[in-house]
């Protein structure tokens, strides 16, 4: 595996390879279980793997956040090393952003709600540096974990804005034994916050069959009703707080009205667990 940290090393790098399709995984780092998922799913599909890790400053709306955010970097490359990954670039915020960047994506609807619209400027953040690695990389294909349901979205419509044609490749959310959705910012749980925090996932699991029954049965439990349920369970654990529970439409993302909404509904959470923000999501119908 080749680590480089300039533009002009990973242009060399890419033309010493120049299989195709080239597959490529951008992550922050501190890698988990569901990040290698990604690299050997793009091993399966692809020539060549590259992967990007890099913290970006740009997607961060809060300093302390970005200061807390885990680092890894030597676990990193072994790890990406171990699932077969060919190139891995792993840049300083210099090399990205030479100049500050000042683009504004037209993301449309998909990057107001949720998580654009509790963490503003976020997805703007996500669309520039992500844009930047694929015009560094020029992938063929990219792979994103679901659990960043939203952020695929973004990405999507990022893409459909540029005019870049590569795929995109959205893989399952891995989770732990117990539920919890992997994340690298499970780490920085204390022991009490890790404990509640399976809570997240038992409630939209248990909302989303009790749904799937009633639809069976020809019933159809209002909407808003279970957003309320769902988010009073997460709540009912003491060191839990519900950012938001949203029933949405799984291809636009606006409000779900009904069950039978085209593309079918998805239950997005944020939660916050003392100083750590969680996200989840699943799909209901
Ligand atoms: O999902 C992430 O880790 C990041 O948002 C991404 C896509 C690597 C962009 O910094």
């Amino acid at each position: 595996m080749e680590i480089v940290t300039t533009r002009a090393a990973l242009a060399e790098a890419l033309a010493a390879k120049p299989g195709s399709p080239r597959g490529f995984v951008p992550t922050m780092g501190a890698l988990h279980a569901g990040h290698i998922s990604l690299v050997e799913r793009a091993r399966r599909e692809n020539e060549v793997v590259v992967a990007s890790v890099f913290v970006n400053p740009t997607q961060f709306n809060d300093p302390d956040d970005l200061k807390r955010y885990p680092r890894t970097p030597q676990e990193d490359i072994r790890l990406l090393e171990d699932a077969g990954t060919d190139i891995v670039f792993m840049p300083t915020p210099q090399e990205i952003y030479p100049e500050p960047d000042t683009r504004v994506f037209a993301l449309a609807g998909v990057s107001e709600v949720m998580e654009g619209a509790t963490r503003p400027g976020h997805f703007n953040g996500v669309a520039q540096v992500v844009s930047r690695l694929f015009d560094l990389v020029r992938p063929d294909r990219a792979y994103f974990g679901e659990k960043d349901f939203q952020q695929v979205a973004v990405i999507r419509a990022m893409c459909r804005e540029c005019g870049y044609r590569l795929e995109i490749v959205s893989c399952p959310t891995v989770r732990e034994a117990d539920g919890l959705a992997m994340s690298s910012r499970n780490t920085l749980l204390g022991p009490a916050h890790r404990a509640a925090a399976p809570a997240i996932y038992r409630a939209m699991d248990r909302a989303a069959k009790q749904v799937r029954t009633s639809l069976g049965e020809g019933q159809a439990p209002a909407v808003e009703d279970v957003e309320r349920q769902v988010a009073e369970e997460i709540n009912s654990e003491q060191l839990l707080e519900v950012i938001y529970f949203r029933l949405v439409n799984a291809r636009t993302l606006s409000p779900a009205r009904s069950w039978d909404e085209e593309g079918g509904v998805q239950g997005c959470v944020a939660v916050q667990a003392g100083k750590v923000r969680l996200i989840d999501n699943l799909r209901f119908v």
